[in-house]
């Protein structure tokens, strides 16, 4: 099928219309934030899933009752999709926990205002790029992604849902108000996921003790993660995504684009991201 049949577009970005209409963009858009609401913010395939345990599980001072009861997406919904309208939000106890794939130039008038706390998650784009190939392929609402080749040219240039990465990671990187945004990679949770942990309580005002950050960071393993029914996808019927093609936690690791990519792909990529990062001073925990 085609992107018009698809996609919908939003602020010159395409999403999928599986989970968002007109209407779940408006409830977006006159969202009322709170100070004490926490978002995680990412461009898909650079750990949404990873964060919806980690910061329950943050919250609840590790008791895993939260996350083995509750959907990933009920946990910590997207508050740009169908699904944040119907989960009666205003009434959810602080602080509030959501994900959003939106760009910062897209966020609602009251973010602004109101300031809460966002914690930013950056990955490798050649790792997103990995990620993101076997997971067009097996997911019925994307647009099927072809070969590699023609997949790399619809990635870099932005053709894909929620826009180019390049714009992405540099709109939040040139964000306002940068005490409310905690910077953090898919890189560094999988070099330390213990004291990312602690990093991210820090930030959010928790302090836990290292028998909890451990239980923590024992959960979120990859290996562990992937058994629990609620945060695996196993759940989405297979006509949406057929995890026999391809598994939405399916390898959990940095540096597979080394496996993925040929010499030209990777080099094509490299003179991509030198031409569209030349402007961008931060300092990523990957090789770029
Ligand atoms: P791979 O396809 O490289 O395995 P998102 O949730 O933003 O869609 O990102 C999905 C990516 O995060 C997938 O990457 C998935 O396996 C990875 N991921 C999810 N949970 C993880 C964990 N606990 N540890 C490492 N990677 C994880």
């Amino acid at each position: 099928m085609t992107e018009a049949e698809l996609y919908l577009q939003y602020k010159g970005v395409f999403v999928p219309k599986l989970v968002h209409s007109p209407e779940s963009l408006q409830f977006f858009e006159e969202f009322t934030f709170r100070h004490d609401d926490i978002i995680a913010v990412t461009y898909p395939k650079s750990g949404t899933t990873w964060m919806q345990e980690i910061l329950p599980l943050i919250v609840s001072e590790g008791d895993i009752t939260p996350v083995l009861t509750l959907t990933n997406w009920d946990r910590m919904p997207w508050l740009e999709e169908h699904r944040a309208k119907e989960l009666n939000l205003e009434q959810r106890p602080p602080p509030r926990l959501f994900v959003s794939h939106c760009h910062y130039s897209m966020m609602p008038e009251s973010f602004f205002k109101v300031k809460p706390k966002v914690i930013y998650v950056m990955r490798n784009p050649k790792d997103v790029f990995t990620s993101s190939y076997p997971y067009y392929g097996m997911a019925m609402y994307m647009v099927n992604p072809g070969t590699k080749d023609e997949f790399l040219e619809t990635f870099l240039d932005g053709k894909v849902i929620f826009g180019s990465w390049f714009d992405h990671v540099k709109g939040w990187l040139g964000a306002k108000d940068q005490d409310c945004i905690m910077y953090i990679s898919y890189e560094e949770m999988i070099l330390d996921l213990k004291a990312s942990i602690s990093k991210i309580s820090l930030f959010i005002g928790k302090t836990l003790s290292q028998e909890v950050i451990e239980k923590i960071a024992d959960h979120c393993m990859f290996k562990n993660m992937k058994q629990n029914k609620m945060s695996n996808y196993s759940l989405v019927p297979s006509e949406y995504m057929d995890q026999k093609k391809s598994e939405f936690l399916r390898k959990g690791i940095a540096g597979d684009w080394k496996n993925n990519l040929t010499e030209a792909q990777a080099a094509r990529f490299d003179s991509v991201y030198k031409e569209k990062m030349k402007d961008v001073n931060f300092k990523f925990m990957w090789d770029e």
